[in-house]
């Protein structure tokens, strides 16, 4: 299992008004897709705006191990010439995919069809989550899986020699096991089906299309029914990554509830299955601006202008929970400086993230004076209004980036300052966090150099 190296904790103390420009980096599910789609097409595919979070760079690395060149010409600037549908090669070490779970079920499912034996390790936050969820479908194709008990990894997938299609309702809303058996049909002969009842982001639809795959989506009685003829030849693109929504959402939120602020938050993508927490800002009374709406490689995206706003918790819908469901911390943190109570339903998913995110928001929120109420399905906030949250303690972040991220926004607007007991984290998917909040004016520091 790899390590994840030395805490560092932080603090973050209640601020001036945040000013200015934030520039986010690169979506992280499109990097991933970049990088994976860029290796099993034939020929060079360029990719501006990669994320260069720890999660990314781990599965450059993978997709090296597969025998893809990757080749980084300058920041944010790749190169990956891939090995064609079918062609990758096996690994001759362990595939080590860090913190990431839509790493390492992409990876899975895009190796699955070809008849090689990968394993893959992770992290100690990793190691804890479900990969049943993407070995039981990729098993349909003929793909075998041995892991830990309880599908956990280090776990050892040997790939089909004789893939069949396959057709799949996918029984969880997750992005990642539809992208994962979406990415095994390429390599099965005919046509591999995937049907999901709530629409998850569509990012491997869209890529996979670009990439020259036929593909088809059918809205029916039974939800999305998308329809992939198997073994293409991918040719190669030139991705521009747009920035990351789920990345934007810390320095938005820094802004509502920082009194006197105004920012800009430039060039975020607004796909319709990623943006429901900015909907929910919006309800909530969020002043927010979508200025000059546009498309950036293949996606919708807009320059936000963001001001402090007086807030009101709502009743979030839960058929909003896919489109806004790596939000949902930052929203519970937002919630606290609301007036009134936030209801947030449908949200069981959050359980097998990089943490228990509703038990890790609960309990920090808890310690910070906070009043939380939490069901299997279900977190509750009751607002304590604008700059009524006390702080004054140090919250655990479980080895996830978007918990870290949550508290140390809640330190900026509330009484006393908050800490993390590690923010080491934050590099997985934000790893210029730390410089853009300072430069907005955010005070957020190391704790015990
Ligand atoms: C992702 C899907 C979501 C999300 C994750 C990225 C993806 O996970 O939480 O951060 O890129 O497909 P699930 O598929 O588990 O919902």
């Amino acid at each position: 299992m790899s390590g994840h190296g030395n805490p560092v904790p932080m603090t973050a103390r209640k601020s001036d008004p945040l000013k200015g420009r934030a520039e986010v980096p690169g979506d992280k599910s499109i990097s991933h897709r970049a990088l994976i789609l860029g290796a099993m097409a034939v020929g060079e595919t360029k990719i501006i705006g990669l994320l260069e979070g720890q999660d990314v760079l781990d599965t450059a690395k993978a997709m090296r191990a597969f025998g893809a060149e990757v080749v980084h010409h300058g920041p944010g600037d790749w190169a990956v010439h891939g090995v064609g549908v079918g062609g990758f090669a096996e690994p001759s070490a362990v595939i080590d995919c860090g913190n990431s779970g839509t790493g390492v079920r992409l990876i899975m499912g895009s190796m699955a069809t070809t008849p090689i034996t990968a394993t893959f390790t992770g992290d100690a936050s990793l190691s804890k989550r479900p990969m049943g969820r993407v070995t039981d479908p990729l098993s349909l194709f003929g793909a075998r899986a041995y892991g830990r008990t309880g599908g956990r990894l280090p776990m050892t997938v040997v790939g089909a020699a004789g893939p069949v299609p396959v057709r799949y309702v996918v029984p969880v809303p997750s992005a990642q096991v539809k992208s994962a058996v979406l990415l095994a049909g390429l390599n099965a002969p005919g046509q591999t089906v995937v049907i999901e009842k709530e629409p998850t982001r569509d990012h491997s639809e869209r890529m996979l299309r670009g990439f020259g795959a036929e593909l088809t989506v059918e809205k029916t009685a039974e939800g999305h029914v998308i329809t992939l003829t198997g073994q293409p030849e991918l040719k190669p693109q030139s991705v521009a990554v747009p920035r990351d929504p789920s990345s934007a959402a810390f320095p938005v939120c820094a802004a509502l509830i920082v009194e006197g602020s105004d920012i800009l938050v430039p060039g975020v993508s607004q796909n319709p299955t990623r943006n429901g927490l900015y909907t929910t800002l919006v309800e909530m009374g969020a002043e927010i601006e979508f200025q000059n709406p546009r498309e950036e490689g293949g996606e919708p995206v807009a320059d936000l202008r963001v001001r402090a706003s007086a807030l009101k918790g709502i009743e979030v819908p839960e058929e909003r929970a896919a489109s806004m469901i790596d939000e949902y911390p930052i929203l519970s943190v937002v919630a606290s400086f609301a007036e009134g109570m936030t209801v947030m339903r449908g949200v069981k998913e959050l359980r097998v993230k990089e943490s228990d995110r509703i038990d890790a928001m609960a309990r920090g929120l808890e310690a910070c004076g906070v009043t939380v109420e939490e069901e299997e399905d279900v977190l509750i906030v009751h607002g304590m209004g604008p700059g009524g949250v006390p702080g004054g303690a140090t919250c655990a972040t479980h080895i996830d980036h978007r918990i870290a991220m949550s508290f140390l926004i809640l330190g900026l607007a509330s009484q006393k300052p908050v800490s993390v007991d590690d923010g080491s984290p934050i590099a997985t998917s934000f790893p210029v966090f730390e410089d853009l909040m300072a430069d907005l004016g955010a005070q957020i520091a190391r704790s015990n150099p």
